[in-house]
C-alpha cells in the first residue's frame, strides 16, 4: 500500500528519495512522486503513473535540493493518474504533502475549500491537507499542521515540506506507521524501515497522535497539544543484503528457499527440553495465567487468517482448549462479545494491517487480553498487543507471503505446545512435538529439494482457468492458503473446499478443464480423502495429490508430490510448502509479475 520517504541533510535528496521509493515498491502502488526543495523557492515536483523506474527517468540528473519527500500511491480517492499522485501542493506551491491512510471527511473538507474559492487540482483527500496547512493563520509550520489535523477525521501518516521553512520536514502519525531514521548530520523519514536501511539502522517510531519536526541535525517529537515527547532511537536488525535477490529470479522464490534456515533461527532458544514445552517469554504471562484461559480466539486477515485456522487446529489438538479463527476484518465490525477467560491472538506478518490492528484495540477496549504473532519488530500491532511471539522470519518482500506464513504456523505450534503443557498434554507428547519442531527445517529442505518435480506439476496447472484445492480437517486450512497463493500470483480462479463438501455442490463443475489439488496426508482420514479423489477422477477431473511417502494411491491417475512424515499435528506446516512452489511455478510459466501482483499490497493499512 502507499509508501512515504523523506530526506533532509547534506546530500542531494532526489536520488535518495528514488532509491527509498524503489525499496517500498513491494508494498504495492500505482503511481509515484517526489518533491525536492532547495534553500529558496518552491519545490520541484515530479509525478508519474506506473513504476518508480518511470519516475526516476523523468527526474533530471541535475535536480538539486537537499530536502525532499516522496510517495508511492495506492489509489483510494480518485483513479491512478498523475494529477492524483502525491506529493500534493497548496495553490501557491509553497506546501507539499505526502500522505498514507484515508481522510474520512475529505469530501466535506474539499467542499469547504471549493466554497472558499480554492481550485482543487486532484480528486484526492490528501490535497485538502496541503491547502488547509497553507491557509492556516498559525505562526509556525508545526502549529499549522496541528490545526489542520484537528479538522481531520480518518487515518494518516504525513510528511510536509514548506518552501518558507526549507530547514525542516514536519511529520505526523495517526493510524498509519511512520519512522524517523537518524543519520550523521542527515535525517530520513519513511513509512517502512526497509526504505531507510541503506542509510541508517537507528530509528525512532512515532506513536499515534505524535508529530515531529525533522531537521538535518536532529528531530523533536511532540503531541497535538505541543507537549514535547522524549524518544530514544532503537536499532533495526534489518540489513540491505536481506533485501536483495541474492541470485534468485524473484523474492518469492528466495523467501521460499530461506525457510529451512529461517525456521531454525526462529526456534533457537524457544524449545524447552526439560519440560517438553516452549519458552515464550514475550507472552509476558505466568504459567498460572496461561492455564486460566478456557478458549482461544485467533484474528488475522487473508492468509494470516487461514494460518490462524491452522493454528486453532493445533491448539485444539495439543491443548484441548476450544479455539477458532475469524477474519479480523469481520470481527471488528460485529460488536463481538469479549470474554475475560479467552486468550485473543492477533496474527500478522506486517504488523500494520489496519483491520487486525482495530480488532486488537476493540478487544482491549472491552477488557480482553491480546497477544500478537507478528513478524515486523516494532510494528503497530506488535506494540499494541499485551505480549506476543515475534516470528523472526526476516524481511519478506514478495507481496505473496510464504515464509512469514510458515513462521506463523510454527508460532502457533509453539503457543499450542506451551498451552498444552499447562493443560493436559503429557511430558512425553510435549517431547514428541519438540522433536518434530526440531526436525522441521530439515524436512522443509527435503521438500524444496524436490522442486523440479513440483515445478513440473505447477506448470501443468498453469493452463487451467479455474481450480479446486481440497483438504479435510487439518488439510482444509492448507487447501485454503494454497488456493489463496495460487490466485494471488497466477490470476487464476482457485477455490478451496473441505473434501467432503465437494459432493454437496461443487462436484457439478468437475471436468477435464477444472483440475483439483488434493491434500491427502497419511492420517486416519486417508481412506476418505482417497475416495474423494477417485470421485473427481471418475468425472474426468485432473488431480495433483500432495501426500506422504508410502501412501498407496492405487490406480489413481494423478501428479504426485510427497512430503516427509512429521508428527501428525505438525503435518499441515509441511503440506503447505509444496503449494507455495506450485503457485510460484504456475505463475512463472504464465510470465506474471510474481513479486508484485496487480491490485495487491504487502501491507494493507487502510480499512
Ligand atoms: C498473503 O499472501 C496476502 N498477501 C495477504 O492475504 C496477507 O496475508 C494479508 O493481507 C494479511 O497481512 P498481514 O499478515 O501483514 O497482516
Amino acid at each position: 500500500m502507499c509508501g512515504i520517504v523523506g530526506y533532509i541533510g547534506a546530500q542531494q535528496a532526489a536520488p535518495i528519495l528514488l532509491e527509498g521509493l524503489s525499496r517500498l515498491e513491494y508494498r504495492g502502488y500505482d503511481s509515484a512522486g517526489i518533491a525536492v526543495s532547495g534553500a529558496r523557492g518552491a519545490a520541484k515536483v515530479f509525478r508519474r503513473v506506473g513504476r518508480v523506474q518511470a519516475l526516476a527517468a523523468a527526474v533530471p540528473a541535475k535536480t538539486s535540493g537537499r530536502v525532499g519527500i516522496g510517495h508511492t500511491r495506492w489509489a483510494t480517492h480518485g483513479a491512478p493518474s498523475e494529477a492524483n499522485a502525491h506529493p500534493h501542493a497548496s495553490s501557491d506551491g509553497r506546501i507539499q504533502v505526502v500522505h498514507n491512510g484515508i481522510i474520512d471527511n475529505a469530501a466535506a473538507l474539499r467542499a469547504r475549500l471549493t466554497a472558499e474559492g480554492v481550485e482543487l487540482a486532484s480528486e484526492t483527500d490528501t490535497e485538502a491537507l496541503a491547502h488547509l496547512i497553507a491557509r492556516s493563520t498559525e505562526d509556525t509550520l508545526e502549529a499549522a499542521v496541528v490545526s489542520t489535523l484537528a479538522q481531520v477525521t480518518g487515518t494518516y501518516a504525513i510528511a510536509v515540506v514548506d518552501a518558507a521553512n526549507p530547514d525542516r520536514i514536519v511529520v505526523a502519525r495517526h493510524g498509519s506507521p511512520l519512522v524517523i531514521g537518524v543519520g550523521e548530520r542527515e535525517m530520513f523519514v519513511a513509512s517502512d524501515v526497509s526504505a531507510l536501511v541503506r542509510h541508517t539502522s537507528s530509528v525512532v517510531h512515532l506513536e499515534d497522535g505524535e508529530l515531529a519536526t525533522v531537521t538535518a541535525t536532529g528531530f523533536r517529537t511532540f503531541t497535538r497539544e505541543h507537549q514535547d515527547v522524549t524518544k530514544t532511537p532503537t536499532t533495526v536488525e534489518l540489513t540491505v543484503e536481506e533485501l536483495e535477490l541474492a541470485g534468485h529470479e524473484h523474492f518469492m522464490h528466495k523467501e521460499i528457499h530461506e525457510q529451512p534456515s529461517s525456521v531454525e533461527r526462529m526456534l533457537g532458544g524457544r524449545l524447552d527440553d526439560r519440560f517438553g514445552s516452549a519458552r515464550l517469554d514475550g507472552l509476558r504471562m505466568e504459567l498460572r495465567e496461561l492455564r486460566g484461559f478456557r478458549r482461544v480466539k485467533i484474528l488475522g486477515c487473508g492468509s494470516a487468517y487461514y494460518v490462524g485456522q491452522l493454528g486453532a487446529g493445533l491448539i485444539e489438538d495439543l491443548a484441548r482448549v476450544p479455539a477458532d479463527a475469524e477474519p479480523a476484518s469481520e470481527f471488528r465490525y460485529r460488536n463481538p462479545v469479549i470474554e475475560p477467560d479467552t486468550l485473543y491472538v492477533a496474527v500478522s506478518q506486517s504488523g500494520e494491517t489496519a483491520d487486525t490492528l482495530f480488532a486488537v484495540r476493540e478487544i482491549q477496549r472491552k477488557g480482553g487480553r491480546v497477544v500478537g504473532l507478528v513478524n515486523v519488530v516494532g510494528s503497530s500491532i506488535a506494540r499494541q498487543c499485551d505480549g506476543g511471539i515475534y516470528l523472526h522470519a526476516g524481511p519478506e518482500v514478495s507481496v505473496a507471503s510464504t515464509k512469514a506464513l510458515t513462521h506463523m504456523s510454527v508460532g502457533f505450534a509453539l503457543l499450542a505446545l506451551a498451552l498444552g503443557r499447562v493443560h493436559d498434554l503429557s511430558h512425553a507428547d510435549g517431547a514428541r512435538i519438540l522433536a518434530g519442531l526440531q526436525a522441521l527445517p530439515g524436512r522443509i529442505a527435503e521438500i524444496l529439494a524436490d522442486e523440479q518435480l513440483i515445478a513440473d506439476a505447477g506448470r501443468r496447472l498453469a493452463d487451467a482457468r479455474s481450480l479446486f484445492f481440497i483438504g479435510r480437517v487439518r488439510g482444509y486450512p492448507v487447501a485454503r492458503e494454497a488456493a489463496q497463493k495460487f490466485k494471488e500470483i497466477t490470476y487464476r480462479h482457485a477455490e478451496a473446499y473441505p473434501s467432503s463438501e465437494l459432493k454437496h455442490g461443487p462436484l457439478a463443475l468437475i471436468d477435464a478443464d477444472l483440475p483439483t489439488v488434493a491434500i491427502i496426508p497419511d492420517d486416519d482420514l486417508v481412506g476418505r480423502n482417497l475416495a474423494a479423489a477417485h470421485e473427481i477422477r471418475a468425472r474426468g477431473g485432473r488431480l495433483t495429490v500432495i501426500t506422504h511417502k508410502g501412501v498407496d494411491l492405487g490406480d489413481l491417475d494423478a501428479d504426485r508430490i510427497d512430503v516427509p512424515r512429521s508428527e501428525p499435528e505438525l503435518d499441515p506446516i509441511l503440506l503447505t510448502i509444496p503449494t507455495q512452489l506450485l503457485a510460484y511455478h504456475a505463475a512463472r510459466t504464465l510470465g506474471e509479475d510474481i513479486d508484485r501482483p496487480r491490485n495487491l499490497a504487502k501491507s494493507v493499512t487502510v480499512e
